[in-house]
């Protein structure tokens, strides 16, 4: 089934037949939880997910342990989960340090990340934008060398727990800093979920003036109900890949305010409202947001 859109003034695509789901639960879900979950379980939960067909896992994050205590047990988690070959498995990495871990770990995909907000970047970070953006140009020839695929995130794309509203234009410089290093998807990040559907769109028809829909996915944390809507408006402007985690658990430790992810759970059913293909497996997605949820508050 096909649908035509009309939003404002400007023609825009139908919507797609199929969309791909980058489950960041694993990563994205757990960084911010404070009781800790042990390994065996995060393995469990990430080998459910694989029998649930998502098209993307991301695994956990090579990131100082001191920033983020609940995921220290990265190398472990990567070492035991059992990898399906259809399957992409992301790790995310701050700089070369993370990115060797990474490496070491047997990642062909990995996640960089930046921010919007120069004060998000400090506070996630330690470094201004400039400064992640040249972290991410260290990592460079390492990517080429091990031919890897990169994906990168621009957080605060919309909003910033500290400076507020950011304005639309201001992502278009880092997304081109971040292409012309190779990285070959971009997400975008509405990391305290406070986008609206009108702010998603005058964001995007910035962006997709410029590039090709294909090179993002959109990554909307849940915190006033406006995620389905802006994947909606998302999928309308021709973008088809999106994040979301089983349960809707996640956050950023450094994001106060933030709730958490998008759950995959609701992007699956809205997909089916809309007659969209997942190829993903309810149920094993269900085992594993209820294997998750035992362990959270
Ligand atoms: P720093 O303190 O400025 O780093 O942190 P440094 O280079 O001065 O090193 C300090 C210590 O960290 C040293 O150890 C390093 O060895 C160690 P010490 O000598 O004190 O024992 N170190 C590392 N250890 C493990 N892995 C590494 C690593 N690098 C240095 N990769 C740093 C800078 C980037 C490391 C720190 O700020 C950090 O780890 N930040 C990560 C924060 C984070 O993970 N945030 C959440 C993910 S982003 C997110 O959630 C948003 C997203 O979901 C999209 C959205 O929603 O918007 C992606
Ligand atoms: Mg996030």
């Amino acid at each position: 089934m096909k649908k035509d859109f009309l939003i404002g003034q400007n023609k825009l695509s139908s919507l797609p037949p199929a969309i791909r789901i980058v489950e960041v639960g694993p990563r994205d879900g757990l960084q911010n939880i404070d009781q800790h979950i042990p390994t065996n379980a995060k393995i469990q939960f990430i080998n459910i997910l694989s029998d649930a067909k998502l098209s993307e896992i991301e695994v956990t994050s090579f990131v100082s342990p001191k920033w983020i205590p609940q995921l220290a047990d990265a190398q472990e988690v990567s070492d035991k989960i059992i990898r399906d070959s259809h399957i992409i498995y992301t790790a995310l990495v701050p700089n070369v340090y993370g990115l060797d871990m990474a490496l070491d770990a047997d990642y062909s995909s990995v996640a960089v990340f930046t921010a919007a907000s120069e004060t998000f970047s400090l506070k996630n970070t330690n470094c201004s934008i400039t400064d992640s953006i040249k972290r991410i140009e260290d990592m460079k020839s390492s990517f080429q060398e091990n031919s890897l695929r990169v994906r990168a995130y621009i957080s605060t794309v919309w909003a910033c727990p500290y400076e507020g509203n950011i304005p639309a234009e201001t992502v278009l410089p880092i997304i081109n800093s971040l292409f012309e290093l190779g990285v070959e998807e971009i997400s975008l990040g509405d990391t305290i979920g406070k986008a609206t559907s009108e702010d998603v769109k005058k964001t995007l028809k910035i962006i997709l003036s410029e590039y090709n829909a294909n090179r993002f996915s959109l990554h909307f944390h849940d915190t006033y109900n406006h995620a389905l809507e802006n994947i909606k408006v998302g999928m309308e402007y021709g973008i088809t890949s999106f994040d979301s985690s089983a349960g809707g658990i996640g956050g950023c430790p450094f994001a106060p305010g933030a709730s958490g992810n998008i759950s995959t759970d609701s992007v699956i059913k809205l997909c089916q409202e809309l007659g969209i293909k997942t190829g993903i497996k309810e149920k094993k997605l269900s085992e594993a947001s209820k294997l998750i949820q035992t362990y959270l508050n």
